[in-house]
């Protein structure tokens, strides 16, 4: 027998500076897998510890210790899939901790996030973790969605682009995971509740992000654990096979959600699940038996372990091993990039009378529950372990000085009317906090659990037992991690309702900073203050941003990633202990344009400091064939006073199409930066075959049709460019 190899590293024996050509690639992962017994096969299909056990670790506070591993195999020197999670950011301690998902959907920047995915990727390898769990690309279908902070926004178009872009720059260094597929959009209900849906919208609006990550080279994704027209997610052949193997050609490996993500060994191996995560469970149980007996075909085995041979290659060699030395972890150079990407995804939302940039000679009042909390987003499984995070106090103390900052927490109404009177301008930090939304963890997990895994040994029992018992005393923290879930309100809370209405009458300079993961609806307070901006949740230096946004040393230039409503009614129907919906084509500003509602802040919008004039738009053609590329060019000018970003938006209409449509859809979008006067031409390129709709008998349809390019400042700019073309 060989002799044991040790591969308690991220990549084990696998791992050389010298890339390989995909023929050498592919020949290696055959290799290895004509070196494996059946039963070392086997077990490379789940992870590699005890399902209770661990369970009873992460519920006590292991979570976010390390990696999960699965299917180590020491004799032949394979590590094994690493996992751990995201999005903003590395859970592991000390990573960066970036501004969460939606707040990077704002920067409209997928260069940016290709940045982030890059620095994302080295922390992920440099602290022993193989295989990125935080490409989290569930549509915002509606805003009180519990993990809508995970996701980029509520369009499929602009939400493949930067996911794309954030497998890109993450698989530089490890694997990527894109998660949860499919229609995993609501949170509460997410072990139960079953989504219909029917071929058009799950084509059109559910699933081109999934395939638009597949297409850049996705090395794995991982099945939801809400079922889709009657189908676990994770036992889902069509969506499994069927979609994502056959009809796309992926060449990477599926993975469970944790734990409840599968609930039966056969069913899931004959879908195409080829990773049951995070412990020994089903597989580990049933395969051995329902392979010998012929009801899983060993070819399956072997098509999952090829599938995560493949990748385990791929991703081992061609990367120097010295360039990830654990110090890259929370570097300068990712703090620093974290402060840039806050900056870059406020979106300012009103500016009355120019109240902002404030002038670093004033006082300002900070003034708030959140003013001096940290606050990095939810406390479900993408709850990161930075060493600090500068608030929005912090920050602007660090701008301003200690004496020119006056600080309120807001639970001293006296205390808050002194500093608002006394300052040049307030503002107020407001908003939400993992209390009210986020990743929906059960407090009565472990007895859900013990509903559909294998049961737990009477050791396993008893130390169970007292685990549940001290959980029980919280309804708050399960383990380290907090219950979160769908929000309950669009609104703000009450009482910061009530703190705007106060400071705005106590200072008329009041600017309004709102910390949340999605919209918010603001129709009681938004015109009684001058100024309002979104900071989402901006991560470890989110205060320094906030800073230098308020001040001006950096201009606003992020954009709504979501509809901001006026009401509540104007979205889809949402419940958030639903056992059964249907999803459409309707949601977001496609639904909000189609019934004729003003949204309060349309999709794509954002305000800066400077001025910006699109002119010029022109079409490199009139007309194309239906397997041509659209070019359109068009002038972008910074006409104000400040250098400054401009995201300009390219949306198409399809006129007089037999089916009904979205009144118009973003097909294109860039991000530009201009000193001021300075202008510039941006090419667009749409692909003919992007402007199909999807038919229930003919599949995709290109309409022989007049459609028309709208290019504006945000999805309903009554100053956008027009001009129509043909489709042959
Ligand atoms: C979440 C996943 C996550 C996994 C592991 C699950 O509960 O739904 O998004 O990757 O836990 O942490």
């Amino acid at each position: 027998m060989s002799a044991q190899v040790n591969v308690d590293t991220a990549f084990g024996a696998l791992e050389t500076a010298q890339p390989l050509a995909e023929p050498q690639i592919e020949a290696k992962a055959q290799e290895l897998l004509a070196q494996l017994s059946l039963e070392e096969k086997i077990k490379m299909m789940y992870g590699d510890v005890s399902c209770w056990t661990s369970l009873i670790g992460m519920m006590s506070g292991a979570y976010g210790t390390k990696p999960y591993v699965a299917g180590q195999v020491h004799r032949l020197g394979i590590a094994g899939i690493r996992f751990s999670d995201g999005p903003r950011g590395v859970i592991l301690k000390g990573a960066t901790t970036f501004p969460v998902a939606m707040a990077r959907g704002a920067t409209w920047d997928p260069a940016l996030e290709e940045r982030v995915g890059d620095a994302i990727g080295k922390e992920m390898r440099a602290l022993g973790a193989n295989l990125f769990g935080g490409v989290c690309i569930n549509l915002l279908r509606h805003p009180a969605g519990g993990r809508a902070q995970e996701t980029f926004g509520e369009d499929p178009w602009h939400l493949g682009e930067m996911a794309a872009a954030l497998v890109r720059g993450v698989q530089r260094h490890v694997m990527a995971c894109a998660k949860h597929y499919a229609l995993n959009s609501m949170e509460n209900a997410r072990f139960q509740v079953d989504v219909t849906v029917s071929r058009r919208p799950l084509y059109e609006v559910y699933l081109p992000h999934f395939r638009r990550v597949v297409e850049e080279g996705v090395a794995c994704v991982m099945s939801a654990y809400n079922s889709v027209n009657g189908a676990w997610c994770g036992h889902n052949k069509v969506l499994l096979t069927d979609i994502l193997k056959k009809r796309w050609g992926f060449q990477g490996f599926v993975v469970t959600d944790w734990i409840m993500g599968m609930r039966d060994a056969k069913a899931a191996a004959l879908a195409g699940q080829d990773l049951e995560m995070p412990f020994r469970m089903h597989f580990h149980r049933d395969l051995p038996r329902l392979v010998a007996e012929g009801e899983v075909p060993v070819a399956r085995v072997d098509d999952a372990v090829l599938r995560m041979l493949r990748q385990q290659v791929r991703f081992a060699q061609g990367r120097d091993p010295k360039l990830y030395d654990r110090s890259v972890a929370g570097c300068e150079a990712h703090r620093r990039l974290a402060r840039e990407v806050a900056q870059k995804s406020i979106v300012l939302l009103k500016n009355e009378g120019g109240l902002l940039p404030l002038s670093p000679k004033g006082k300002v009042a900070v003034i708030g529950r959140l003013a001096d909390r940290p606050n990095t987003g939810d406390g479900g499984s993408s709850k990161t372990q930075p060493d600090y995070v500068v608030t929005p106090l912090q920050g602007l103390r660090a701008a301003l000085g200690e004496e020119r900052v006056l600080h309120a927490d807001g639970s001293d109404l006296g205390q808050v009317m002194a500093a608002a009177q006394a300052a040049d301008a307030a503002v107020l930090i407001v908003g939400y906090t993992h209390e009210d939304e986020g990743e929906y963890i059960p407090p009565n997990l472990l007895a859900r659990v013990a509903d559909v895994v294998p049961p737990p040994t009477q050791a396993e029992a008893a130390q169970l037992q007292g685990v549940m018992q001290s959980m029980s005393a919280s309804d708050k923290t399960v383990g380290a991690l907090s219950v979160g879930g769908d929000r309950t309100s669009l609104t703000l809370r009450p009482e910061d309702e009530a703190l705007i209405q106060a400071v705005a009458a106590a200072n008329p300079r009041t600017v309004v900073a709102i910390m949340s993961g999605s919209a918010v609806i603001t129709e009681v307070w938004r015109r009684r203050v001058p100024a309002i901006l979104m900071l989402w949740y901006p991560g470890m230096e989110g205060g320094h941003a906030l800073a230098d946004v308020l001040l001006g040393k950096a201009n606003p230039g992020g954009k709504l990633p979501c509809v901001f409503p006026k009401r509540a009614e104007d979205l889809p129907f949402f419940d958030r202990d639903a056992t059964a919906i249907t999803y459409d084509l309707w949601h977001g500003h496609h639904k909000l344009e189609r019934d004729g509602v003003a949204p309060a802040f349309p999709f794509g919008y954002g305000l800066s400091y400077t001025a910006f004039a699109l002119s010029d738009l022109q079409l490199e053609r009139a007309e194309i064939g239906p397997q041509d590329t659209l070019r359109a060019t068009v002038t972008v000018r910074n006409t104000g006073p400040r250098a400054g970003d401009e995201v300009v938006q390219l949306y198409v209409a399809a006129h007089g199409s037999r089916v009904e449509r979205p009144p118009k859809e973003l097909k294109a979008f860039a991000r530009v930066s201009l000193a001021p006067s300075e202008s510039r031409v941006v090419t667009f390129e749409v692909p003919a075959p992007q402007l199909a709709y999807f038919d229930e008998q003919w599949e995709w349809v290109i309409e022989p049709l007049e459609y028309e390019a709208i290019v504006g400042a945000h999805s309903l700019d009554p100053q956008a460019l027009r001009a129509r073309f043909l489709v042959r």
